[in-house]
Formats: structure tokens, C-alpha cells, sequence
């Protein structure tokens, strides 16, 4: 079974693949990861969002891989576990910048097609309906107000301590799914075949229900 889930940032995408994941037995694969991997190696080698050159030259030298570690996915840079250090706001807006390079993508889309034909999957991203996986037996696009997107985010970040300012936030957010959905290769778009499901007034525990419905149906039982 694949399971592609689709949609911007903050939908809850992460937090619904991978509880649908562990339910089931099924792998989560976190395509943003790989993206904030390569986005990371970019940062520390100071190479520009706007520098192609520059950019398609670190595809062949940034080795990226995915290890399992107690059923969490861990992001592998050149031999590196980096899956502590690409959740800052530098890192995001660096993946999003990046990933409209089409080098990177078929570097990370080789890697997420390898990972989902050896087992089953719940793949989240932008482009895995559309793209990465265009048969997956279930597609989702999980989307949510930008209100609300930017209020869970704002939510996140006090309950860890940390200052945030939610116009700052929510400016973000609008700019980074203007960029993923305008981009020329592989924008953020709802797969025609895709259920969508809008998470603004949901809980968590209601979105996986809806989930798991389509996923029951699907699979025929
Ligand atoms: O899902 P995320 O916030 O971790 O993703 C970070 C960025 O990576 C996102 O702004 C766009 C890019 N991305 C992509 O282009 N395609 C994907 N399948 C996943 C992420």
C-alpha cells in the first residue's frame, strides 16, 4: 500500500503520516527531511538559493539517506545524523528556496521512489501524488486556513520555550506556499485523484479517523 499525503506547511502532515503509520505497520517517509537535509548542506557551504550552479554542484557531492532508528526516521547528510538540526526557520526557507531546482529534485525523487518500492508507505510532501508516487492506492491533500496553520506553529514554538511572533510566522508561511505552489517543477498541487481534507476546524484524533475511513475503503475492507 502507498499512501501519499500532500499539502502545505503546518496542514498536520507529519503528525497524521505518522500516526497512520505506526497504526498500520507502514513506513513514514518525510520527503521535507530530505529537502531540509539538502537545504542544510547548502547553508553551511554558503551557497545561495539563487546560485544553480552552485547548487547542482553540491547534488553530486551531498550524500543524503534515510535510517530507521527505533521506528523513527533519522536524515543521513554525507554519513552525518542531522535530523536535530533542520527544523529551524533558516533551514524551511532555505528547502523551499532549493527545492525548485530540478537537480535536487530528482536526486531526493530517486531516493523516495527506492524507499517506497521496498515496502509499504505513508510518504508525505508536495509532489508525492502528483509525482513521486502517481499510482499510490490512497492520496490525501491535507490543507488548513493560514490562520490556523500559523497559529499550531506559533503554539509549537512557546510550548518549547522559544519567542515567536505570529505575524512574522504567518508572512512566512503565505511566502513559502506561494513559492511551493508557483514553482515550475513540481508545485505543490492536489493530485486529481486526491481526497482533500481540511484540518482547520479538526483535531488530530478526527483527521486520522477520516483518514483511516479512506484508507479502509481503499483498501477494499
Ligand atoms: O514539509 P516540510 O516543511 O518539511 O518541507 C520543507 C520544504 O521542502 C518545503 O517548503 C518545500 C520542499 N518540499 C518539496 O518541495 N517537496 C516535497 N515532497 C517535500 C518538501
Amino acid at each position: 500500500m502507498q499512501v501519499a499525503i500532500d499539502g502545505p506547511a503546518g496542514a498536520g502532515k507529519s503528525t497524521i503520516a505518522k500516526r497512520i503509520a505506526s497504526e498500520r505497520g507502514y513506513i513514514y517517509v518525510d520527503t521535507g527531511a530530505m529537502y531540509r537535509a539538502m537545504a542544510l548542506y547548502l547553508i553551511r557551504r554558503g551557497i545561495e538559493a539563487d546560485d544553480t550552479a552552485g547548487i547542482e554542484a553540491a547534488c553530486e557531492d551531498a550524500d543524503i539517506s534515510i535510517r530507521y532508528i527505533n521506528g523513527e526516521q533519522n536524515v543521513i547528510l554525507n554519513g552525518e545524523n542531522v535530523s536535530g538540526l533542520i527544523r529551524t526557520q533558516e533551514v524551511s526557507n532555505m528547502a523551499s528556496a532549493s527545492s525548485v531546482n530540478g537537480k535536487v529534485r530528482e536526486k531526493l525523487v530517486d531516493l523516495q521512489r527506492k524507499l517506497a518500492s521496498e515496502t509499504d508507505v505513508v510518504m508525505d510532501g508536495r509532489d508525492i501524488g502528483t509525482v513521486v508516487l502517481p499510482d499510490a492506492g490512497v492520496k490525501i491533500y491535507l490543507t488548513a486556513s493560514v490562520n490556523v496553520r500559523a497559529k499550531r506553529r506559533y503554539d509549537e514554538l512557546t510550548a518549547r520555550g522559544e519567542s515567536a511572533d505570529l505575524a512574522v510566522i504567518e508572512a512566512e508561511i503565505k511566502e513559502r506556499d506561494e513559492r511551493d505552489m508557483t514553482r515550475k517543477i513540481s508545485p505543490l498541487k492536489k493530485a486529481d485523484d486526491a481526497v482533500t481534507v481540511d484540518t482547520s476546524d479538526m483535531n488530530i484524533e478526527e483527521v486520522v479517523k477520516v483518514i483511516d475511513e479512506i484508507i479502509n475503503e481503499a483498501a477494499g475492507k
